[in-house]
């Protein structure tokens, strides 16, 4: 699907992507299953790049959940060396291309200590940038999201009758990220996997049977366009 045959004037503004299928995509080619997140950077970066030339101002990924701990020992190890390598090594460009780089997750001991610090020199560098907001969500948990706003709202002392969607909202790994507008999800999984739990209320869910390895900047104006073909009514019923 071309970028010219979406309607421009109707571009999701947040897309979050679940990059689902890198290990059975690499084990259907006899390959090692970390071969197939290797594939998936490529995927990744032609998201960003449709994201740009679309003008969707939002993206985020899910890179690591906190289920994602559970994993054999050796891919845990070589997915945060990877999510670490793929930030020092693509930030340059992101930056140039003027894409700001932001994180939703969990700080925790589990987190290695120079991947935050690669986390916090990715989004120094890019904070300034304004075409694209690309949020990883690393450790994430769309749960453990609830139950660090809970925490902080319960800590701030607020009247629990003053406690309202709105001071939830302001209490989430990032206030300023506006709900998605779509959700990829690709593999074949029709699930949403504790992402974006809170946030997602109203998106528009789309399942492909593309393993992200295989998905890239044509699939994306594709899942744009049957975005573009449905209704969105927000819990009314005239499409506003
Ligand atoms: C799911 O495939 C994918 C992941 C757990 C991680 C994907 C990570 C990347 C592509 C790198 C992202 C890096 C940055 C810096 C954003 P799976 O292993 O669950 O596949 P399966 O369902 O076939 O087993």
């Amino acid at each position: 699907m071309p970028l010219d045959d979406l309607d421009l004037s109707r571009i999701p503004r947040h897309i979050a992507c679940v990059m689902d299928g890198n290990g059975r995509w690499a084990q259907a080619q006899n390959l090692p299953r970390t071969e197939g997140h290797k594939a998936g950077e490529h995927s990744l970066f032609e998201v960003v790049d449709g994201c740009l030339d679309a003008g969707v101002e939002w993206l985020t990924v899910y890179a690591f959940s906190t289920e994602n701990w559970r994993r054999p020992k050796d891919e845990v190890r070589f997915l945060i060396n990877f999510n670490e390598e793929i930030l020092f090594r693509r930030r340059d460009e992101l930056h140039e291309r003027g894409v700001q780089i932001r994180f939703i997750g969990r700080r925790d001991w589990r987190v290695p200590k120079r991947l935050l610090t690669r986390m916090d020199e990715a989004r120094a560098l890019t904070r300034r940038n304004r075409k694209l907001v690309f949020t990883i969500a690393f450790n994430y948990g769309g749960r453990a999201e609830i139950v660090d706003a809970v925490r902080s709202i319960a800590a701030s002392g607020v009247a629990p009758t003053k406690i309202t969607e709105k001071t939830i909202a302001r209490h989430l790994y990032d206030p300023q990220m506006p709900d998605p507008d779509l959700v990829i999800r690709t593999s074949g999984e029709y699930r949403v996997s504790n992402f974006l739990l809170w946030q997602l209320a109203y998106s528009e869910l789309l399942f492909t049977d593309t393993p992200w390895p295989a998905f890239g900047r044509e699939e994306l104006f594709e899942a744009i366009a049957r975005y573009q073909e449905r209704e969105r009514r927000f819990g009314g019923v005239d499409g506003r």
